[in-house]
């Protein structure tokens, strides 16, 4: 059967389902979810373009910081990503970072991207939790956070009402419930201003990711990179919330519509992180990513790459100009300032 009609069984069964529970089967069920089978998903030829596929300086820059934090840390160190995708981030950083760890590891939920990364010679993984023992070294996650199964909330005057899934004639609906009790507190310390009717995507999942990241470092660094803001930031879109769906490079349909289909996603909300890292008594900081990867050197490679493609201009080679070319446009688009430049990236140091 479908995976969208075996959550409408579950649902005619035992009654509406949790928001988090249907956005966690549409990503991850093994049969039918967006993640669970299929292709690599963040690819030129899959559904989103990521910054680490669009340019390895990424990668590349990203490793200096890493670089730091593993020159600080007693041996040995481990390097982790988790949503590691195709290892286009791992790549280009293990070949910058310096001194290189002594362990690295890859951590995906979707099978093809393991799959990948097993024969790029990784030590794959498919979830944070299934490494158990304590490290030092450095976490490092780029467009996971928006990916864990999320709650969605209203807001009624002073109140919160839940959105759960349930079914209406042929097709899935958003029914309203109660707020839990773990929902309400959430909103209440980190949803900043929500108008009365607004959505807000309470993101608890990411708030214990965190803590379950920061419970494996005995000290290093975590690096979360994706899109999202401040509380305050997110605020002019709460009327109508932040939750779609992405296929092939597009916005996609209704996130109800066809589970396992399309990515579901929100904008993550960068204040509750950064008041899970205090919570857990770490320090945490918050960047733009242009601003990040400036202040870790990229405008200086990307000079030095003009220069390379001025020489290539008087005299070179044209098709060694035309790389370099479309290598610093590659780079340039990290930067943007309303595209991947305006991501964010919070870096937590234990
Ligand atoms: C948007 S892609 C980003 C991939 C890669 N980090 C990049 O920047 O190109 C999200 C990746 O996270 C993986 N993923 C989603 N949820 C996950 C989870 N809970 N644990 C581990 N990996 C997850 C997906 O399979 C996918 O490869």
């Amino acid at each position: 059967m479908s995976l969208l009609g075996r959550i409408r069984g579950e649902i005619l069964e035992s009654g509406p389902m949790p928001f988090e529970r249907f956005m966690g089967l549409a990503l991850y069920d093994p049969d039918g979810g967006f993640f669970g089978d299929g292709p690599l998903r963040s690819t030129k030829a899959g559904d989103f373009l990521t910054s680490p596929e669009v340019s390895a300086w990424f990668g590349r820059t990203l490793g200096r910081y890493v670089g730091g934090r593993f020159a600080a840390l007693a041996s040995p160190t481990t390097l982790v990503e988790v949503g590691a995708g195709s290892g286009s981030l791992l790549g280009p950083l293990l070949a910058s970072v310096a001194p290189v760890p002594e362990r690295t590891v890859a951590i995906d939920a979707s099978p093809a991207a393991r799959r990948t990364l097993e024969a790029a010679g990784y030590d794959t993984l498919a979830d944070l939790a299934d490494l158990t023992e304590p490290f030092r070294g450095v976490i490092v996650a780029n467009e996971l956070l928006d990916n864990l199964p999320m709650r969605l909330a209203a807001r009624r005057g002073d109140a919160w009402e839940e959105r759960w899934v349930g079914v209406g004639g042929a097709a899935l609906e958003l029914v309203a419930a109660p707020a839990r009790a773990d929902t309400t507190d959430w909103l209440e310390r980190y949803a900043g201003p929500v108008p009365d009717g607004g959505f807000v995507e309470v993101q608890l999942a990411a708030y214990d990711w965190l803590h379950r990241a920061l419970r494996l470092l005995e000290s290093g660094s975590i690096i979360v990179i994706d899109y999202g803001a401040t509380a305050e930031e997110l605020a002019p879109r709460r009327s109508i919330g932040t939750l779609r769906t992405y296929r092939a490079h597009h916005l996609g349909p209704d996130p109800l519509l066809e589970p396992g289909a399309t990515d579901i996603t929100a904008d993550v909300n960068f204040t509750a992180l950064l008041g899970g890292a205090a919570v857990a008594g770490a320090s945490a900081t918050l960047h733009r990513q242009d601003d990040f990867l400036v202040g870790l050197g990229l405008r200086d490679d990307l000079a030095e790459l003009r220069d390379r493609e001025l020489e290539l201009a008087r005299g070179g080679d044209a098709m060694a100009r035309l790389q370099v070319r479309s290598e610093i446009k590659d780079a340039e688009t990290l930067l943007h300032p309303r595209g991947l430049g305006d991501f964010r990236g919070l870096v937590v140091e234990k």
